[in-house]
């Protein structure tokens, strides 16, 4: 009996130990825990595709949607609202972005993950 005990703690230390590897910060997460080794994503490398493909459609000059707020083909102009929280609240939060749909929830794992990483550049 005390020895089945023994192993069902050190099962449950594991798996609790597996899972906190998978999240990418530990620290302080800003949203819910991503999957993805944080060290590999960058706006360059993996975000700004993403974004050209989900978001510029309407968040940039000229898209005629009212109230599509910002230019977000630069890092530059999708700073403000990493820094305000709008961009995390709205992809992976409520995820009442990109309006209609169509985003996958790899792409807002990713984000969710640099976000979490502070959004490097
Ligand atoms: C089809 C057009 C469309 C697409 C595509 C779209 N948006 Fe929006 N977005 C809007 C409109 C319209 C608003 C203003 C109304 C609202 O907040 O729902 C808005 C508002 C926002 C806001 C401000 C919300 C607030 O609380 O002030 C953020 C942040 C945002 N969008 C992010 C994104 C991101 C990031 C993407 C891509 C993943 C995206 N949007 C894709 C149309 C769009």
């Amino acid at each position: 009996m005390k020895v089945k005990n023994l192993r069902l703690t050190a099962v449950m230390a594991l798996t609790a130990a597996l899972l906190s590897l998978q999240s990418c910060n530990g620290d302080d997460p800003k949203g819910p825990d991503c999957n993805i080794p944080n060290a590999d994503l960058s706006y360059t490398l993996n975000i700004k595709n993403i974004i050209d493909q989900q978001c510029i459609s309407c968040h940039a000059p000229g898209s005629g949607v009212a109230g599509a707020v910002g230019d977000f083909r630069t890092y530059s102009g999708l700073s403000a609202y990493l820094k305000n929280g709008k961009i995390l609240n709205a992809v992976v939060i409520d995820k009442s972005m990109p309006q209609g749909g169509g985003m996958s929830q790899a792409q807002r794992d990713s984000i969710n993950c640099w976000i979490a990483s502070n959004y490097p550049e």
